[in-house]
């Protein structure tokens, strides 16, 4: 055992900070999701998925049709990363008096067409942006948690959780490679985040992995979707 084994970071008090390298990295991290937004980015990046291609698509379309079967009261729906705003504005139409629909993206891309569908729309930083209520769903589509650098994405996923009431549920997915990197999880550093979030005794975890193919580098895609017990 080493003598003094290294501090464990605590990023939410490090993003407090001005100037911290926590910041740096979510600076970092935002201005290249806004010129992706802007089609100033070399690597692939859509913005336009239609909700079937959402990886957590059945989940998330049960989950909200239970609810709606179900309950009497709004369903309050958070897309976070929401790009042209296509998943909300269909989630929306699933029962239009029913769902509430918010959705956080660092720019403003959403089409005339989707617009009205969207109850509120939030311009910001998803771990940063201070906008109160909770949901009882959220899913993040490629969005947020998909671009932080991995140091971020415990605590984006963690700030998610906090955002739901008893019963909510989180969709999300983030990346991973097979190979280690500075940047993106390694498939053990994934599932150990994974693992560690499964501790938690007020939520439950599934996880559903997705192998993909790009430049002939080959990465999966962890879909993970969180309840919070009732
Ligand atoms: C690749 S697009 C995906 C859009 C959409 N969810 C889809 O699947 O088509 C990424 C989206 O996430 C948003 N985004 C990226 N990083 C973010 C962050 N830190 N906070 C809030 N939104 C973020 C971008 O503004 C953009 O809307």
């Amino acid at each position: 055992m080493p003598k003094n084994p290294p501090q464990k970071r605590n990023i939410p008090a490090e993003l407090r900070k001005k100037g911290s390298a926590a910041r740096q990295m979510l600076t970092r991290a935002v201005r290249y999701a806004r010129k992706a937004d802007a089609g100033k980015h070399w690597l692939p990046y859509k913005n336009d998925r239609a909700f079937s291609q959402a990886p957590f698509y059945e989940g998330l379309r049960d989950s909200i049709q239970r609810r709606i079967t179900r309950g009497k009261g709004k369903i309050r729906v958070l897309d976070k990363g929401a790009g042209i705003g296509n998943i909300a504005a269909a989630v929306k139409r699933m029962a239009p008096e029913k769902i509430v629909t918010t959705a956080i993206s660092v720019s403003n891309s959403y089409t005339a067409e989707n617009r009205p569908l969207i109850d509120k729309t939030i311009r910001g930083i998803g771990l940063t942006s201070k906008h109160g209520g909770k949901y009882h769903i959220i899913y993040d589509c490629h969005g947020e948690d998909y671009h932080l650098p991995k140091e971020l994405v415990k605590h984006s996923i963690e700030n998610s959780i906090a955002r739901l009431v008893r019963g909510g549920e989180l969709f999300t997915v983030i990346p991973y490679i097979f190979r280690r990197s500075i940047q993106v999880f390694d498939k053990a550093e994934a599932l150990a985040m994974v693992q560690e979030l499964s501790q938690r005794p007020d939520i439950t975890v599934e996880t559903k992995t997705i192998p993909k193919r790009h430049d002939k580098r080959e990465y999966a895609d962890l879909v993970i979707h969180v309840t919070r017990k009732r």
